[in-house]
């Protein structure tokens, strides 16, 4: 697969704020040169994250999760590579190098992308063309302008509707296929999978059309509700319908409420209420858990107020408590018999719905509502049970002011403490920052192990040394490193730390070097040159001093005469510039 050039990602990152970029989505708190977290890649309850400036990359003391920004965005907004290099590009303004864009690009996904997406304008126009399908948005009154905002169309009748526009070869019908828009029969034939229904397609988190749900028009067929099965490209555990929609509505997502239809997802917009997603027909998994919150701190659930409902719920607390670090918020919207969200907000419009959301439970309320709706809690069988059930779900809150509060919570239900968070042994929320692993203390390091920490400060300092390195012949553990990331830093002059690092990402030496680089070095990065210089002249020195060895080893064993003339005149110049350095 053909890269990006390395010279564009350095210049990229190069331009890249990426103290901006974390701190867009992580709360970043300056200390000294760096800036410091919880991180967001595990859970932890003081922060060893740190994001450097002057390095442009970000390490975890405790998971050890690092990188750049591009592994940032990969791993954080969890983008492709290439679509988080578009993405940085895009706020630098500069421009991905265009045929490397599409080199780059998995063709095959691109393809499929391009499939799910003409599809997806055809049903459109279907439903521009098709009388019944808008008169049965009409009747559901279905707004123009959420229509378009939701790119909403009609799978016609018929088993060749789309297969016949745009099935106009086998390659085409393959994409349409692994793309999930076809049904195959008995003996092999494909047809429409969606036929005569309204459909609503599912965007992923940058917009592109991945899938789609339909609904019947007819009340008698069945399902209500037909998904595109699992491609690709669409995995419905992890996506949520609606979410691209609420990003490009608000910049600033104060809260997410989730709902379970398409159709109110919809109809919440329609009515103002332009932050409302759909899981796809699951559960709450983790993974929603995980994108609620990294999109919002605050996140409503809407269930119905039944049986089923209480039970969805239920699923959905079990998938949020490993999630609920501090600052999050989740609480439970039960909704009265036979109504739904789109129900709701037809009736009560924004001002209705927002104020129901207001009265929603807590998720600590209903975790011990929930729990403690079957035993007796004035006695002391009861108080027992609840603890030996709330137990293993409170310990799965990450540490935090709201596990310790929950702890609390069910010591004063129960009078029984949560072990770890009994009062004797509370582990205080602010650790001392003294025993954060900053390495700080300098360590002992050799020559070589010096030079390599210095460079993984500041990758330019390799521009000071002019080729040929002599340095290189000296026979001496870390050498080779060393020549090698001097030699990398001289063919990508713009090289970031975090770059110079993830380029030995296959490599044994990968761990020390992540390890050095994210040291902070003691000293002044003023006088860094000049330690630097000063390593590599001893260095040098000791090139020269082992080549003399060399040559006297060859003289102890055979003489003066053992020397060709060149080396003997190469002694002496050694000998000379031994003087000199
Ligand atoms: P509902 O049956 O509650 O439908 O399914 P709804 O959202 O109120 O839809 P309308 O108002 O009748 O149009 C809720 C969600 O469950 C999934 C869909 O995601 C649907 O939006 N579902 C339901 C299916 O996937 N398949 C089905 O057959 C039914
Ligand atoms: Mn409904």
């Amino acid at each position: 697969m053909a890269r990006i050039p390395d010279a564009f990602i350095d210049d990229l990152l190069a331009r890249s704020d990426i103290v901006e970029l974390i701190g867009a989505r992580v709360p970043l708190k300056r200390q000294g040169k760096e800036y410091s977290a919880r991180c967001p890649f595990h859970d932890e309850r003081s922060p060893s994250f740190t994001v450097s400036p002057t390095k442009q990359f970000y390490h975890c003391f405790g998971c050890g999760a690092h990188g750049t920004a591009i592994s940032f965005l990969m791993n954080y907004d969890r983008l492709e590579f290439l679509d988080a290099v578009e993405e940085l590009a895009k706020r630098v303004g500069m421009e991905v190098p265009r045929d490397t864009q599409q080199r780059n690009a998995n063709p095959d996904l691109q393809d499929l992308y391009a499939a799910v997406e003409a599809a997806s304008a055809f049903f459109r126009k279907q439903l521009a063309g098709s009388a019944k399908a808008q008169a049965y948005l009409d009747r559901r009154d279905v707004s123009e302008v959420v229509r378009e905002q939701f790119a909403i169309g009609y799978a016609p009748d018929g088993f060749n509707g789309l297969r016949d526009a745009l099935g106009t070869d086998p390659r085409r019908i393959a994409l349409l296929e692994r793309a999930g828009l076809f049904s195959k029969n008995d003996s092999g034939r494909v047809y429409d999978k969606f036929r005569d229904r309204i459909m609503f397609p599912i965007l992923d988190r940058r917009g592109r059309t991945i899938a789609f749900g339909g609904r019947v028009i007819e009340k008698d067929d069945s399902p209500k509700y037909l998904n595109s099965p699992e491609t690709a490209l669409f995995h419905k555990g992890r996506e949520l319908y609606g979410l691209w929609q609420v990003r490009q509505a608000r910049s600033k997502i104060e809260r997410l409420v989730v709902v379970e239809g398409y159709m109110d997802v919809v109809a919440l917009f329609q009515h103002g209420v332009d932050y409302a997603v759909a899981t796809l027909g699951t559960a709450t998994t983790p993974d929603h858990a995980e994108l609620l919150f990294r999109n919002a701190p605050d996140v409503y659930f809407c269930f119905d107020g039944d049986r089923a409902g209480r039970g969805a719920a239920w699923k959905a607390v079990e998938s949020v408590l490993p999630r609920m670090k501090d600052g999050r918020q989740a609480f439970f919207l039960f909704l009265p018999d036979g109504e739904d969200p789109d129900s709701l907000v037809r009736a009560e419009g924004q001002a209705g719905f927002d104020a129901r959301l207001q009265q929603a439970t807590p998720l600590s309320q209903f975790l011990f509502d929930s729990l403690s709706s079957d035993v007796n809690l004035s006695t002391l069988e009861g108080k027992g049970r609840l603890a030996e059930r709330a137990r293993p779900l409170l310990a799965q809150i990450p540490d935090g002011a709201f596990a310790d509060l929950m702890k609390q919570r069910l010591t004063e239900l129960t009078g029984v403490g949560a072990r770890a968070s009994s009062p004797e042994t509370h582990v205080p929320t602010q650790r001392a920052h003294a025993t954060r692993p900053t390495g700080t203390a300098a360590p002992k390091r050799s020559l070589v192990r010096g030079a390599i920490a210095l460079l993984l400060q500041r990758p330019a300092l390799a521009l000071e040394l002019a080729p040929p390195l002599r340095f290189a012949a000296l026979r001496q553990p870390g050498i080779p490193l060393l020549v090698e990331l001097v030699e990398l830093v001289h063919g990508r002059p713009d090289i970031g730390v975090g770059s110079l690092v993830d380029h030995f990402a296959d490599r044994e030496e990968h761990a020390a070097l992540q390890k050095l680089a994210s040291q902070t070095l003691p000293g002044e990065d003023a006088a860094w040159g000049t330690e630097f210089i000063d390593a590599i002249t001893q260095l040098e020195r000791q090139t020269v001093q082992q080549r003399v060895d060399e040559l006297h080893e060859h003289v102890r064993q055979g003489g003066f005469g053992a020397l060709s003339p060149a080396e003997k005149a190469e002694l002496v110049a050694l000998q000379a510039s031994l003087r000199k350095l």
